[in-house]
């Protein structure tokens, strides 16, 4: 059923790499990027942050300790000051040397028919930088989707750039064995945001919530997902993507 009536972004269901095939390579780099590629993934998800001179760099964090050792606040400091980071060493040797990327790198190392999740990390002002980076790319609208867990900045995207598909990630949890936020709740903001597809983590997910999605034109992705078992279910419960740090593990259809 979701085969017929998801929406044409997703025919079938995709293999994205979350921060690249993160698993074996340093996240949010074009090291990632590149093995997604080489590991069959449809699409790569990526985390975008705007620095203090207004440049849009690929880093999940707020601040660089964790990926490169020293800490910077990514907000706080320069392109030039950021770049001079190895954020490759902490996955192994082999990475020395693998700089923080711009925006404008990740995207010209998207091959033709691949996409892009771009997720928004910092505030709604990083959202003219990434529409100018788009315009300027070689990208084209079905390659790409803009995602974030705060619903206001795809409403900006719909404002900005309508023909921009957007997800919201939305983490349904279960408070005393209800989901919160409650699913009619959910699909209420999916409504009034004019969003795309619902990203949620996988922990309560159903067939039937994903049923109700698509049957209203709402897509369904799940993250994160690093069990072939488990990615195989949700294949077979139609979702739209499967967002996964080991792509070469997943087998599609
Ligand atoms: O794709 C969803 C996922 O990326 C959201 O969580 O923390 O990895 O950005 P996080
Ligand atoms: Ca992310």
């Amino acid at each position: 059923l979701a085969l017929l009536i998801s929406s044409p972004l997703f025919a079938e269901t995709f293999v994205v790499a979350h921060r690249g095939a993160s698993k074996q390579a340093p996240e949010n780099t074009l090291p990632a990027f590149d093995l997604a590629w080489k590991h069959d993934a449809d699409a790569i998800e990526a985390d975008f942050r705007l620095t203090k001179d207004g440049h849009v760099v690929c880093i999940h964090d707020q601040n660089t300790k964790r990926t490169a050792g020293k800490n910077l606040i990514v907000a706080k400091s320069t392109l030039s000051e950021l770049q001079k980071l190895d954020v490759g060493s902490f996955k192994g040797k082999q990475f020395k040397g693998t700089k923080i990327p711009t925006i404008e790198e990740v995207f010209a190392s998207i091959p033709k028919g691949k996409k892009i999740f771009i997720e928004i990390k910092s505030g709604p002002e990083t959202l003219e930088p990434i529409i100018k980076a788009l315009n300027n790319s070689s990208l084209k609208p079905e390659q790409i989707a803009i995602i974030s867990f705060k619903e206001k900045i795809l409403l900006d995207v719909k404002k900005h750039a309508p023909h921009i598909y957007t997800s919201w990630l939305c983490n349904i949890k279960k408070k005393r064995g209800k989901p919160s936020p409650s699913f009619d709740s959910v699909l209420k903001t999916l409504k009034d945001y004019k969003i795309d597809g619902l990203s949620t983590s996988h922990n309560h997910l159903n067939t039937e919530m994903i049923q109700t999605l698509q049957n209203q034109g709402t897509d369904c992705h799940v993250w994160t997902i690093n069990d072939a078992r488990q990615a195989k279910k949700f294949i077979e419960w139609g979702v739209d993507s499967i967002t996964t740090d080991i792509p070469h593990s997943i087998s599609k259809p």
